[in-house]
């Protein structure tokens, strides 16, 4: 499971400080267990991980086995919350995925688009193409350009097999193809959110495509739902970050920086911005979500998270055991002079960078808790992404904001389309 470690919090939260959270706290979780709190029409999530069929695994399963029979890559097409999930998995559990996947949809680069569809153009191509609202700019058309030239290569009825959409229900463009061209389409849910929706087809669909062992990963979120569902800030600790991240926005900590010593968390960084930044950027106020990857950030931020403005706090995401470890060499000139570091592993040294970096940036004036997880594969990711989600949204209910709604996210999209002459 995941650990939590808060010893570098002293002197900035105190245990009176957490302790006087507690009645909040409960309200917030009975208000969302209740399904009566803001936005409460968006927490199909909480118990989504619990509700999710083994029939619909195996049924992923059957798909997948098809698919990487018939294509030499996927490219997955979609933006925030039908992108980052999907990335976060296969970058955080490394080379393991059976078929290679590229993404598309999540930027609006010609240059990126023209190099992509030159990499596939001759490889046996498989396309998931996710939106939830199925009107996304970026996505639909580069699922065009993706389209068209899946229609050069095959017959309408091989597009059949090789098109899969990801998408509302009923309504949407997305959803209109599928039914007039009959391509295979899964369902997101209408109660979760973009950003809640990784363990939903979302996640799954493209992730089982590419082998990952999604099983794993539900069962991950599985555990993580019955374990952070217990209202009690002593054992919860997912209740207890929500509520440390408040006490500290309190004292002026407005900058939470996610940091790791693996770089295979930099995806996973990026899929907690989306998360928090949407759901609590509001009303002028709200953490900023920024992410760190270190030892490469040290040696450029590095000094502004020792001396700079004191408004950051830092969590950081460990792992006990990386996939692989490799011992030092010594070396008999020893001119570099590292011989004292010979035979250890990297492991041990990243180890010691990390408990290095936490010590100094506390006693620089910069708060900071460890989520531990024991392993870099799909169970402790499902896990992890489960504590996030329920996280955020106590940590929105705590400050009484909807964390379900995005209404900013909608301002660029007016100017452009305006600008882009949309009727
Ligand atoms: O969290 C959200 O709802 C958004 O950021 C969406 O994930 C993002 O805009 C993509 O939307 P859609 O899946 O409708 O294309």
């Amino acid at each position: 499971m995941i650990s939590f470690k808060t010893d570098y919090l002293k002197g900035f939260v105190s245990d009176q400080d957490i302790k006087s959270m507690a009645g909040a706290v409960k309200q917030a979780h009975e208000d969302l267990q209740a399904r009566k709190g803001k936005g409460a029409e968006f927490t199909g999530w909480l118990h989504w991980p619990s509700s999710i069929s083994e029939n619909f695994l195996k049924e992923l399963q059957v798909l997948a086995a098809e698919v990487q029979k018939h294509s030499d890559c996927l490219v997955s097409i979609g933006i925030g919350g039908s992108y980052l999930g999907i990335r976060a998995t296969l970058e955080f559990l490394g080379g393991t995925a059976k078929l290679p996947i590229y993404y598309a949809g999540h930027n609006i680069s010609s240059d990126g688009l023209y190099e992509l569809l030159e990499t596939i153009k001759n490889k046996r191509l498989s396309v998931v193409v996710i939106s939830k609202s199925g009107t996304t700019t970026e996505p639909a058309i580069a699922f065009r350009a993706v389209k068209k030239l899946l229609e050069s290569k095959y017959s309408a009825d091989e597009l059949k097999k090789r098109i899969i959409c990801v998408t509302d229900q009923k309504k949407g463009a997305l959803r209109s193809m599928a039914s007039k061209y009959g391509y295979r389409s899964f369902v997101i849910p209408d109660d979760v959110g973009g950003r809640f929706s990784v363990l939903t087809p979302v996640g799954l669909v493209p992730l089982a495509l590419a082998g990952v062992d999604i099983h794993a990963l539900v069962e991950g979120a599985r555990k993580a739902e019955a374990e952070y569902a217990i209202c009690d800030l002593e054992k919860n600790t997912c209740y207890r970050y929500a509520a440390i991240r408040n006490i500290l926005y309190r004292k002026g900590k407005t900058i939470e920086v996610v940091s790791s010593f693996y770089p295979n968390v930099y995806y996973v960084a990026e899929w907690f911005k989306q998360l928090f930044g949407e759901s609590e950027g509001k009303d002028g106020k709200g953490i900023f979500p920024a992410s760190m990857m270190f030892s490469t950030d040290l040696h450029s931020m590095g000094q502004f998270m020792q001396e700079g403005e004191r408004n950051i706090f830092e969590t950081f995401i460990a792992i006990d055991k990386p996939r692989h470890d490799l011992p030092i060499p010594h070396d008999s000139d020893d001119l570099d002079g590292f011989n004292y570091v010979a035979g250890k592993s990297f492991d041990f040294v990243n180890k010691k960078a990390y408990e290095a970096t936490a010590a100094a940036h506390f006693e620089g004036g910069v708060p900071n808790m460890t989520i531990g997880l024991c392993q870099a594969d799909a169970f402790h990711l499902g896990h992890l992404f489960y504590f996030f989600e329920k996280a955020v949204a106590v940590s929105g209910y705590l400050r009484g904001i909807n964390p379900f709604d995005q209404p900013g996210v909608e301002a660029y999209k007016k100017k452009m389309f305006a600008l882009l002459g949309k009727k």
